[in-house]
């Protein structure tokens, strides 16, 4: 039997049906319904930040908001990816304002705490004389992101 192939597409008035109705306004603009769409929706499913094609490299990065929270998504120097909040654990500044690029290492950019690209901090200058304060037990805050590897990546 032969089928015929049909387009996907179908314009909007092929498609109208008598009685539709548009979601009402506040589904646009109601803070407490995107509340509740970011609590049930996107920080429980998964969403789409990127594509592994865009971090090629160790270090590259690129940045990415989900639900409110900005994150950063980076390969490391063993090709693993990794994503982290976009904050650093000492006072909570951004660390990367860009949406992409190439580093050897995140520094943040107000006391240049500094972590390696597995997330590690590895440098935290003023830091050594503080009793109790041991740099190992530090690292970025590894997002609830997970990445899908896949034959057609
Ligand atoms: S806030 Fe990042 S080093 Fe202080």
């Amino acid at each position: 039997m032969q089928t015929t192939a049909t387009s996907a597409f179908r314009k909007t008035a092929e498609t109208f049906m008598a009685g539709a109705k548009t979601l009402p306004q506040r589904y646009f603009v109601s803070p407490e319904i995107f509340a509740k769409e970011q609590r049930i929706i996107f920080s429980t499913q998964w969403v789409y930040v990127g594509h592994q094609s865009q971090i090629t490299k160790p270090g590259d990065y690129f940045t990415a908001e989900v639900a409110g929270e900005s994150l950063i998504v980076l390969r490391d120097k063993g090709g693993e990816l990794h994503s982290f909040y976009n904050v650093c654990r000492h006072r909570g500044t951004r660390l990367r304002e860009d949406q992409n690029g190439h580093l050897s290492a995140i520094q943040c950019p107000y006391h240049a705490w500094t972590y390696g690209l597995d997330g590690r901090l590895i440098g935290a200058p003023h830091m050594d004389d503080v009793p109790g304060f041991d740099k190992r037990t530090i690292r970025c805050t590894r997002s609830t992101w997970r990445y899908r590897k896949d034959s057609s990546s």
